[in-house]
């Protein structure tokens, strides 16, 4: 891996309680990104529930790198760089499919799911030259946690369990909602291509200050009572789990309203064959209190979104724009629960929704205003009097204060700036 010499004294761009505009239009900046985030730290690549099958496949990527996501024919997952070592031609462009070989369609070199190369055509004019070392490039590490895999283009680094933390109990919260502990993400991903730095997106996912005022037309339309989960009396709470991980925790109001399902706007009775199972699985008991708490609010950094009912992959393609890919949490055994999570994201994040339309908005906007040069830096000082340590040691405040942005960017610098193994 290449490294760079970095010309940005990132320290004199981020201070604890404002960032410099600079961060989110510099091309410069960008590309050390790639280097020292993208490049290098633990990235959600995909689920295991995506590729069941030995040979199965699909197309995903690491920053703006294109990744074949594979099983391969002894059923290991493999991350495997989509380049052909040939001339560089992009070596699948499906999306996902189930094949035992890769074909390049410039010469027709052909390579196994192990990434191995397997033969030229018109093998003649190769008489002499070793296949071994000529096979596609592979993400060097590969780790997975309850069926989310991430992959890491550093050999070496901290592990998963390390890089997730106390992040790790929010993901295996959302997994007590689904009967089997399992989830099933295969219903297929909507992409939204927003005209913004990534970094708008990281910071606005676990942003508490802002639903009550962009999306009070979808609170409005569906009489929701969201508004008042980012409202001054609310009691939710914005925490930092370190390593960039934020999330809102809403159980604190979900718990007064001591309803199951009550976070998913609905009652029991709605869903008999999902409460039925869940009482089966986790006997009565626990399974009300996982049905009240609900599924968690969480951004794992730097790309991982879990948004109570859908998961996002947050992808950088340049400086000034990425993509936002979303599909809907589908839990394995759910099928009432499942249908309803279906339409409640084509209606929030689809191409029709109102949800995820608002935010783009703001995105797009942020990062014209960024570019724009006075006042230069840009304000996080929002609940510091009010931010204390949870019962773990993480920082948690009311869930519209800029505890989540602050923990971001402390994570950001040190990444920007710690000595590259
Ligand atoms: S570029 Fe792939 S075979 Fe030539
Ligand atoms: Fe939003």
């Amino acid at each position: 891996m290449s490294q760079t010499t970095s010309q940005t004294d990132y320290s004199a761009l981020i201070e604890p309680t404002r960032v410099h505009s600079r961060l989110y239009y510099d091309p410069d900046i960008f590309q050390e990104e790639l280097e020292k985030i993208w490049y290098r730290t633990w990235v959600y690549v995909g689920h295991t529930s995506e590729i069941p099958n030995k040979n199965d496949y699909v197309t995903k990527s690491i920053g703006p790198m294109p990744i074949l996501m594979v099983r391969d024919r002894e059923g290991e997952i493999r991350l495997l760089l989509n380049k052909c070592p040939h001339r560089g031609n992009q070596l699948c462009a499906y999306q996902k499919g189930n094949r035992t070989t890769f074909t390049c369609p410039y010469h027709s070199w052909t390579f196994n799911t192990n990434g191995d190369l397997m033969g030229y055509a018109l093998p003649e004019g190769y008489e002499g030259t070793d296949k071994k070392g000529l096979g596609l490039g592979k993400v060097p590490r590969i780790a997975v946690y309850r069926g989310f895999i991430f992959g890491s283009m550093a050999h070496e680094g901290p592990t998963i369990e390390e890089h997730l933390g106390g992040a790790k109990a929010s993901l295996d919260q959302l997994l007590d909602n689904s009967p089997t502990g399992e989830l099933d993400l295969t219903v297929g991903f909507l992409q939204h291509r927003t005209k913004a730095n990534w970094k708008f997106m990281v910071e606005n996912e676990t942003d508490g200050y802002h639903p009550g005022f962009v999306h009070s037309s979808i609170f409005q339309v569906a009489q929701s009572g969201i508004a008042n989960l980012y409202g001054s009396d609310s009691t939710a709470l914005t925490r930092d789990f370190g390593n960039g991980h934020t999330e809102f925790d809403l159980r604190p109001e979900w718990r007064k309203l001591d309803t199951p399902l009550g976070w998913f706007g609905t009652t029991a009775d709605r869903l008999p064959a999902y409460v039925k199972a869940m009482n089966e699985s986790y006997g009565a008991d626990r399974a009300r209190q996982i049905m009240i708490d609900g599924t968690p609010h969480i951004m794992i950094f730097p790309n991982l979104f879990i948004a109570e009912i859908q998961l996002f992959v947050i992808q950088p393609i340049s400086v000034d724009e990425s993509i936002q890919h979303v599909t809907a949490l589908q839990f394995k055994g759910g099928e009432d629960i499942n249908r309803r999570l279906r339409q409640q994201t084509m209606g929030s994040v689809g191409p029709a929704g109102f949800l995820l339309a608002d935010d783009t908005e703001m995105y797009e906007r942020n990062h014209r205003g960024s570019k724009i040069r006075d006042p230069e830096w840009l304000v996080l000082t929002r609940g510091l009097h009010r931010e204390r340590l949870d019962e773990n040691g993480y920082r948690i405040a009311h869930s519209t204060d800029e505890t989540t942005q602050r923990g971001i960017w402390r994570h950001y610098l040190k990444l920007m700036t710690e000595a590259q193994p």
